[in-house]
């Protein structure tokens, strides 16, 4: 059993990485600027929260400290579109905060420090991303988590924190908030598994590699239980699939035969979309072979998921989105 503290441990990501600790037998301490999450609320008595902010050192020594941490998975972060434009709060929370955190690993002698990244830390250009591709982000998103990656390396190279770490794509999975052009993919899906009608906002063939949030949940479980001998890097890229905004709509309406899905294209969302380069694929034979990397969910799973998710949480999840 390890003690873990879950960083940004109510948000979307955290909060299915915390189910799946808790379920596993872990102890898990919550730390986040929020004091809950209503997802969580069948299982609240069964771990330790710790309001406080990444940018506090004392907040983030304490947690470590008094709550005697052996794992730390930082899977909090300021993420778009509010990343772009207050970046005073995204480098305080995305850089200084990783900071604190290792920093705190180094002081209390954590065992494993788990970060969560993203594939926009890479550049513009090809379609296929190996591993090595050069990380010249294009939004102060990606540029604060590379920083988060280099200083990760930093102290596993000079202080040998065990720090590991996983990039993701889009994270798909119902009740994700945001109003990032790639929420097509979450909205398509939930709106027709709640049964209300959707536009679509991109046109049919435009294309994003993805992953379920269950499946990038327990990469990070998956990466901090691997074999530090079979490690060649500190950090692997994951994802799913990719998909077109019509497979999406194909899957949804298999599952789903009444779904009313029809596509509405906005011009604004589709060059943005466009800028991003979401469809690029990831090289994932490094994670494949150093820690048999195996997403669960593939596009009829994730569908079937959402179907069941929304039934199970319908009174949280189904909330009025953004027209675009
Ligand atoms: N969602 C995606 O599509 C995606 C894609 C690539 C990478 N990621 C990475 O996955 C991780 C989780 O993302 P998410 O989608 O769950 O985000 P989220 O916004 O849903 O959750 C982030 C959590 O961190 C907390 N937090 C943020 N700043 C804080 C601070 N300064 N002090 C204390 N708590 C703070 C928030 O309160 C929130 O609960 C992030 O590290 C993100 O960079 C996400």
């Amino acid at each position: 059993m390890s003690n873990c503290l879950v960083t940004g441990g109510f948000g979307f990501v955290g909060r299915h990485l915390v189910r799946m600790l808790v379920e596993r037998g872990d102890k898990v301490t919550v730390f986040d600027r929020v004091s809950t999450s209503p997802y969580l609320d069948d299982i609240k008595g069964r771990f330790n929260v710790k309001v406080g902010d990444f940018e506090n050192m004392v907040h983030v020594t304490e947690s470590v400290r008094d709550n005697d941490i052996d794992t730390i998975y930082h899977v909090g972060a300021l993420i778009p579109p509010r990343s772009e434009w207050d970046s005073s709060f995204a480098f305080n929370a995305n850089v200084l905060g990783t900071y604190h955190f290792l920093e705190a690993a180094r002081m209390f002698g954590v065992k494993s420090f788990i970060y969560s990244s993203t594939t926009s830390t890479y550049s513009d250009g090809d379609r296929f991303i190996p591993d090595d591709y050069p990380q010249k982000p294009n939004t102060f998103y990606g540029t604060t988590k590379v920083c988060g990656e280099r200083l990760g390396e930093a102290y596993w190279q000079h202080f040998g924190v065990n720090f590991r770490g996983i990039r993701y794509c889009i994270v798909n999975g119902p009740g994700r908030g945001g109003t990032t052009p790639g929420m097509f993919v979450v909205w398509t899906l939930q709106m027709a598994a709640l049964g209300h009608p959707f536009k679509v906002f991109v046109d049919p063939d435009v294309e994003v590699a993805s992953i379920y949030v269950k499946d990038a949940a327990k990469a990070l479980i998956d990466i901090n239980d691997a074999d530090e001998s079979r490690l060649t890097r500190r950090i692997y890229n994951s994802m799913s699939y990719t998909l077109t905004a019509r497979d999406l709509v194909a899957v949804a309406k298999k599952h789903m035969p009444d779904a009313d899905l029809t596509f509405r294209v906005n011009d604004e969302m589709m060059k943005k979309i466009t800028s991003l380069s979401l469809d690029r694929v990831m090289d994932l034979e490094p994670a494949r072979k150093d820690f048999d990397y195996k997403p669960s969910y593939d596009l009829d799973a994730t569908m079937r998921d959402y179907i069941a998710e929304c039934k199970a949480h319908r009174d949280l999840i189904d909330q009025p989105i953004p027209e675009f």
